[in-house]
């Protein structure tokens, strides 16, 4: 009886190894996760203090459907001091979470058969996205690029269908920065044949050597076609709070309110006022997780590229280390599903496979760095051992 719709959709893996090593741990199995998706700092304090404002206050009813409108400002502010993108606050819209922000624009853009371009391995909710939205995904191999994007894969890619296609900057899970002039070529691709983008750019400030920054909703011709997707969840280490925005042209953000007000109604008002101080308060937090991150960055680059059988790219961002385990493959552990639960029942540690992160990503695993230093060295030490 179930919807040919709700049928494509798989449960998230990285969620589902999650709760395998939780499950493993609670039997008092001593497992190290290494396989989360958010950081692991507390919220800061001026954030939760004032969350607690905002519950004295009594600020606990509804609020617009679309957000209130001192974050939308607060938003706009952000996206012209951080991203050079122009916008105002018709322009925005704040949603529970990115994912949602992703979930609201594609139900907004697609069509039946309309087809995404998805630059492979990519993040695991996008194609489960499209697919409920009922678009159809067409996946870029950025293996052979060391995961670089360039404008050469999308124009492969692109068919009289093409609707949209999404970047994700440093990415997850790969760790890799697209650079600003293959993101200048891409923006001419979209403007020759007419199709979207959407820049998912939640780990902005995970950015380590020289790498920076380069939004492609700041190029001012692409005004009309690219939506600019972040959240305060892994910037200021709030996964749990809820708040994520995204900016666009408004003749498609205010459908995307309608569609919203519909299903959530408005992202909670307590997690809102405390991300108006996430956007507006102090921002030496972001260096601090940055900093450790890039520490941890420098210890996983070096140490696992030691691992027999591990080959792996120095990421450039975010909190994932992706390496190629194939020469640790064997006979029966031939792939990074097996792979992954090798290292569970021999190393104990949890990590995500990378096929979980699509086809391409098969030879992979995604280790998160978002663990202590110390979980970190012991994890690392135990995949040796279980690999001699
Ligand atoms: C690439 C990417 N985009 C979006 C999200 C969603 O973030 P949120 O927790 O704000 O929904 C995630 C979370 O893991 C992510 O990795």
């Amino acid at each position: 009886m179930l919807s040919k719709r709700i049928q494509k959709i798989q449960p998230s893996a990285t969620l589902s190894i999650n709760a395998k090593a939780i499950e493993l741990k609670k039997q008092g199995v001593d497992i190290l996760k290494f396989g989360a998706g958010e950081p692991d700092f507390d919220t800061p304090d001026n954030i939760k203090d004032a969350a607690k404002r905002a519950l004295d206050e009594g600020f606990t009813k509804y609020t617009s459907a679309t957000g209130i409108v001192e974050l939308k400002e607060a938003v706009c502010d952000k996206f012209k001091r951080d991203n050079q993108i122009d916008c105002e606050v018709s322009n925005i819209l704040i949603t529970n979470g990115g994912k949602q922000a992703l979930y609201n624009c594609f139900m907004a853009i697609l069509d039946s058969g309309d087809e995404v371009i998805i630059p492979s391995p990519f993040w695991v909710s996008y194609a489960d996205i499209v697919a409920v939205c009922e678009g159809t995904s067409v996946y870029v191999d950025t293996t052979p690029n060391n995961f670089k994007l360039t404008a050469e894969m999308v124009k492969s890619a692109i068919t009289p269908k093409t609707k949209c296609l999404i970047l994700n900057s440093p990415n997850n899970p790969t760790g890799m920065v697209i650079e600003k002039e293959e993101i200048e070529k891409i923006a001419k691709l979209a403007l020759e044949y007419k199709f979207y983008i959407i820049s998912d750019e939640v780990y902005e400030y995970f950015l380590y050597d020289d790498k920076e920054m380069f939004s492609i909703g700041s190029i001012s011709e692409m005004k009309d076609l690219v939506f600019t997707v972040n959240a305060v969840s892994k910037s200021y280490s709030m996964t749990g709070w809820r708040i994520g925005y995204i900016t666009g042209p408004q003749e498609v953000i205010k459908p995307m309110g309608n569609l919203q007000s519909h299903a959530t109604s408005n992202p909670c008002s307590i997690s809102q006022k405390a991300a108006l101080e996430a956007l507006t308060g102090p921002q030496d937090s972001i260096k601090q997780m940055a900093d450790e991150f890039v520490k941890r960055r420098n210890y996983v680059y070096e140490e696992m590229s030691k691992l027999p059988g591990f080959k792996l790219v120095k990421p450039e961002g975010a909190f994932y280390a992706f390496p190629d385990v194939s020469g640790a493959f064997t006979n029966e552990v031939n792939d990074s599903f097996k792979f992954t639960e090798f290292l569970m029942e021999k190393a104990k540690i949890a990590v995500v496979p990378g096929g979980a992160f699509g086809e391409a990503g098969n030879k992979y695993i995604r280790f998160s760095y978002a663990s202590s230093m110390e979980d970190i060295e012991k994890g690392i030490r135990r995949i040796r051992d279980a690999l001699l």
